[in-house]
């Protein structure tokens, strides 16, 4: 089968993936809910974590099969690591394209969304006529892999204000069984999903002030596109 499928927390690659699922005509698919073990040509849309891999799309991709694979990450203008040449180098070999693409950050409340689409559609054109390319080595931090969930937990906390309900769509859309009673716990990684889908804003986010000092940096605003 033919399918674009994304992991999102805070929804900048489901807009993406939602552009090539319609340029495509493939269905698109949450990689949180039942995919299929294989793929004749497959459309892969994640975000950039701590310049790594999501855990999930790790698990993900050593459970499938695929002919044919684009590989999109989104990231937050600081740093993309080196994701797409690790899937090719420990996961999926069959890249037919990939890029990386400057979107807002998780973090950051503006409205930088990504909206160059035009410029995606040589991506669209290379997946109708597949053929296999080597993706390069980019720069990543050498202290990218030392403990990076836990980097991010102690960057930010997240708060309940007065205004939560007590619904518990924040427990029940956490992929991590990370909010006990209300209580978010070790397992939290920090991807926001919670705090998007309160459907009252009662979670807030506070940075550290390491992590606010991070985040001023100088943006990269890179769009790289491999075909
Ligand atoms: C836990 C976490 C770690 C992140 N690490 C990076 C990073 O290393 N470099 C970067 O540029 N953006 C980083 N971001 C920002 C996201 O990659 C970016 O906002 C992405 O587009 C979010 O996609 P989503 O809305 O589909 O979840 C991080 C975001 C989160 C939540």
């Amino acid at each position: 089968m033919n399918a674009v499928v994304f992991y999102s927390n805070t929804c900048q690659s489901k807009a993406i993936a939602t552009y090539f699922a319609n340029q495509l005509g493939y269905p698109l698919a949450d990689m949180e809910t039942k995919c299929a073990e294989h793929y004749q040509n497959l459309v892969l849309v994640f975000p950039v974590h701590c310049q790594n891999i999501p855990d999930i799309v790790k698990v993900f991709l050593k459970n499938i099969s695929v002919d044919n694979l684009t590989v999109i990450a989104t990231y937050g203008k600081m740093c993309c690591g080196n994701v797409l040449c690790e899937i090719q180098k420990n996961y999926q070999k069959n890249i037919v394209a990939g890029a990386y693409i400057p979107t807002k950050h998780s973090y950051i409340d503006n409205d930088d969304v990504f909206c160059d689409f035009d410029k995606l559609e040589p991506i669209v054109e290379k997946v109708k006529e597949p053929s296999y390319i080597q993706l390069p080595k980019l720069y990543k931090n050498p202290l990218a892999d030392v403990f990076p969930k836990l980097r991010s937990r102690l960057g930010l906390t997240i708060q309940r204000s007065a205004d939560c309900s007590g619904c518990n769509l924040c427990a029940e859309r956490c992929s991590f069984g990370a909010i006990q009673s209300g209580i978010t716990n070790r397992k939290c990684i920090r991807c926001l999903k919670c705090v998007e889908a309160c459907p009252r804003q009662a979670l807030k986010i506070k940075l550290g002030l390491p992590l606010k000092l991070y985040l001023r940096k100088k943006k990269a605003n890179e769009l790289i596109i491999y075909i």
